[in-house]
């Protein structure tokens, strides 16, 4: 599958194939287009998808494509590209989004919230996770795990 619409991160791909036994089946492309994998019914999906603050333009899920720019079309994609990812799940199957909320100088982005609410046009919302860094980042105090069901 050819990576177009994504910002490609073709070392991080070769890394975690070399980790994997099985590495024939890590596909390296964009989420919009997972229909095309042939991928199995899944049981779990645990993903952290790329964060756009509010006040960009610059849409991390169109590589920027000016076409596609701002945060209303990022969180339709987000809408969009979880309700694929909910079609290749088996009934019950949890997902794990890991998200943070995103401030820059007075600008702060409610990213959570906002990723949660365009996830729960599909999936249904099952609770949150809270996870605590150890040691301590004093600037970064926890992120978030949102959890969902498919019905
Ligand atoms: C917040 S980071 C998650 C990083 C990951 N948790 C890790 O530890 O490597 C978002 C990732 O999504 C990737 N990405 C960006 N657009 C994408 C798309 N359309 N489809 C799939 N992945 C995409 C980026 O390359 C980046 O690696």
């Amino acid at each position: 599958m050819p990576p177009t619409a994504l910002r490609a991160d073709s070392r991080r791909h070769a890394w975690v194939a070399g980790q994997l036994q099985r590495w024939q089946q890590l596909v390296h492309g964009d989420s919009a287009r997972l229909a095309s994998c042939g991928f199995p019914r899944m049981d779990f999906c645990m993903t952290s998808p790329p964060f756009m603050p509010r006040h960009h333009r610059w849409n991390p899920l169109f590589a920027g494509d000016p076409r596609k720019a701002g945060y209303a079309l990022y969180l339709k994609q987000l809408e969009k590209i979880f309700a694929k990812v909910a079609k290749i799940l088996k009934p019950g199957a949890l997902v794990v989004v890991q998200a943070d909320n995103l401030r820059h100088g007075r600008i702060y982005t409610p990213l959570v919230r906002d990723m949660s609410m365009a996830i729960s046009e599909t999936l249904a919302p099952h609770g949150e996770i809270i996870v605590r860094w150890k040691p301590a980042k004093p600037d970064y105090l926890h992120t978030h795990c949102l959890l969902f069901k498919r019905a």
